[in-house]
């Protein structure tokens, strides 16, 4: 990445009221790249974009967008397209009309805009309504349109606040792979928020957890699969049976041996003897057998949903925590509900997060 804080926000914080919204916010975008911000409702995302916009003011924190002091100046002067959570489009134009505006504004000449405006007319797969009012479209359709909209004018960083909400399962997935094809040919700089951790890992170069005002991790979506940071990454990206239990051993190697009401288990970890701790597993990395690993137990089975391609075995937890295994090979033969399946997993896939306070 040629300049890795192109965007560079640093210790963001805001309340409202009593209530601190963000809280100490620090995100460093390279110029190019795609950054997902994924966490829970509430949780302060479009709070962030508006900063970064300049559509509300920090109470404190930096705001730096390719070398340039941003926080003081008006939305417009910054360089940020936003695509909002509700599509602000203008009523009284067309689905051409709309596309066009910015580069209307900034006195393009007219060959290039109606040349930008079919491409991406042609993104949103919206040529056919081209001249159709935006108020007689419906709520994806007006998605579409504010996304090829904001796009049009190659802002330097595009700002996409669940851009596509509105959507079916179809079009979400192809404008997902078009847009984030779109995004690398025109070498612009997004962030996009979701709280669709199937989005986040699909289409980002790094994903920020964000909960409560805070990121927790900022990495690939590989290395927040494999090693989540905290049990809130583990719990929020992905499925992962989880554990609890209490730490009666440690090791130079970064092992603990846990005490749980499973059995006694091995996880990756630091912690001292005596710490309540939270094993997580990934259900794909647990088999069915003894073959799997080091850390072997036998729950009591629940139940098995097919999906198509994978199959998953739910088992019953004393403390209602899941127990999952997620396999595309064979089951074993005469698997019941009720009945102890030996299960087995390697201490190398087992993650020891402290405990939240119980
Ligand atoms: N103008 C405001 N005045 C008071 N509270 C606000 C205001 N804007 C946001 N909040 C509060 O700040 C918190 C974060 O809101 P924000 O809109 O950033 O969440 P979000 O992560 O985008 O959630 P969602 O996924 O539901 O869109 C929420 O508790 C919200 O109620
Ligand atoms: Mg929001």
């Amino acid at each position: 990445m040629s300049d890795p804080a192109f965007l560079d926000v640093r210790q963001a914080t805001k309340s409202f009221g009593a209530t601190r919204v963000l809280d100490g916010v620090d995100l460093a975008v390279g110029k190019g790249e795609f950054v997902s911000l994924l966490g829970p409702s509430g949780c302060g995302k479009t709070t962030l974009l508006r900063l970064i916009a300049g559509l509300a003011a920090a109470d404190s924190g930096r705001f730096r967008l390719d070398g340039q002091e941003i926080a003081a100046l008006p939305p417009h002067k910054r360089d940020v397209g936003v695509v909002f959570q509700s599509y602000a489009l203008f009523p009284h134009l067309t689905v051409a009309e709309n596309i066009a505006f910015g580069l209307k504004a900034k006195g393009a000449p007219a060959g290039v805009i109606a040349e930008t405006v079919k491409q991406f007319l042609g993104l949103v797969h919206m040529e056919a309504l081209a001249d159709r009012s935006v108020r007689a479209l419906s709520g994806g359709q007006q998605q579409r349109v504010a996304v090829a909209r904001a796009l049009a004018v190659k802002p330097k960083l595009l700002l996409l606040d669940e851009p596509f909400s509105a959507l079916d399962r179809k079009l979400r997935e192809t404008m997902q792979i078009e847009l984030r094809r779109l995004l690398r040919e025109l070498a612009i700089t997004a962030i996009f928020v979701t709280h669709d951790q199937d989005e986040a890992l699909i289409m980002s170069d790094r994903i920020a957890v964000m909960n409560r005002g805070r990121i927790e991790q900022f990495e690939t979506p590989e290395a927040i699969y494999a090693r989540p940071a905290t049990p809130f990454a583990l719990e929020f990206v992905g499925l992962s049976t989880r554990i609890a239990g209490t730490v009666t051993a440690y090791d130079e190697a970064g092992f603990v041996t846990v005490d749980t009401p499973q059995g006694q288990l091995v996880a990756r970890g630091r912690f001292a003897a005596g710490s309540p701790v939270l094993l997580g597993i990934r259900p794909e990395r647990i088999r069915f057998g003894t073959e799997g690993g080091e850390n072997r137990i036998a729950p009591v089975l629940r139940d098995i949903v097919f999906q198509g391609a994978r199959v998953q075995a739910h088992f019953v937890s004393p403390d209602d925590r899941p127990i999952l295994i997620e396999t595309s090979a064979a089951l074993p033969a005469g698997l019941a509900a009720g009945m102890p399946v030996p299960i087995s997993f390697a201490a190398a896939d087992t993650l020891a997060y402290p405990a939240e306070a119980a």
